[in-house]
């Protein structure tokens, strides 16, 4: 599934214009200005963090609404994959990008599931891989003999996903399958970063909201959106 074309995207921008004020001060810092913004008193607080991070963001990519649909369907097919599994699936967080994603996959799991979370870092405060992959958190469960799914925020180099599939399949799960949302170019076209399911093949940009994040920022917009290239170069 493909994104929105160049005019469907700008008429998107349009509408998060018109239901979100300009120019509203943030907190912390605005990377566009390098300048720290104030806090609004309590009774004026917008009604969605958007505004804050409006001037960092390009455009939106993929609204809510878009998401909500496309996650719904990855969810029915991953279920109908599994309808005949004797155990509950278990569903595989990587922290912290894929967040929203499993909360939403989850409850649109129409079969019984199961969530683990893991961490691993690949990238450090910047926006390009290292390759060097660690663990942070482990799972808490043993998933020997059990239907397992990995899900992913996005897949880019791939090399995050090599590492942990090689890692997950030593631990000798039922079956072991990968649900990405959003996946870049690069790998797209390496073969061993095979996945079961992409939400949607996006161009190489940086990319945030609904979980990922730019120096922890911008985790918990609604939409995923393009950022500035001045935020991030
Ligand atoms: P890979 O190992 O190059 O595939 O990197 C995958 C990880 O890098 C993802 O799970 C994200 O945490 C991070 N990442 C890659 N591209 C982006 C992006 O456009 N925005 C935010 N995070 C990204
Ligand atoms: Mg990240």
């Amino acid at each position: 599934l493909h994104v929105r074309s160049r005019r469907q995207r700008q008429m998107c921008i349009r509408d998060s214009a018109q239901t979100v004020p300009y120019g509203h001060p943030a907190f912390g810092r605005d990377p566009t200005t390098d300048q720290t913004r104030q806090r609004k008193p309590m009774s004026t607080v917008p009604e969605s963090a958007t505004s804050y991070y409006e001037n960092s963001i390009e455009e939106v990519l993929i609204d809510e609404e878009t998401l909500s649909k496309r996650v719904k369907e990855l969810a029915e097919a991953t279920a109908a994959r599994h309808a005949d599994d004797p155990e509950d699936l278990i569903l595989i967080c990587v922290l912290k990008g894929a967040v929203m994603f499993l909360t939403d996959f989850s409850r649109a799991l129409p079969i019984p599931n199961q969530m683990e979370f893991m961490a691993v870092s690949s990238y450090g405060a910047g926006a390009s891989s290292s390759g060097v992959v660690r663990i942070l958190k482990d799972l808490e469960r043993d998933i020997t003999g059990r239907d397992v799914v990995i899900l992913e925020d996005i897949l880019d180099s791939g090399l995050t996903l090599s590492w942990l599939l090689r890692n997950l399949s030593a631990r000798n799960p039922r079956s072991l399958e990968v649900v990405t949302l959003l996946r870049k170019p690069e790998a797209r076209q390496t073969v061993n970063v095979e996945c079961t399911d992409v939400g949607f093949d996006i161009d190489d940009d940086f990319v945030v909201g609904y979980g990922l994040d730019f120096n922890e920022q911008f985790r918990s917009l609604p939409f995923v959106a393009k950022l500035k290239p001045e935020v991030f170069q």
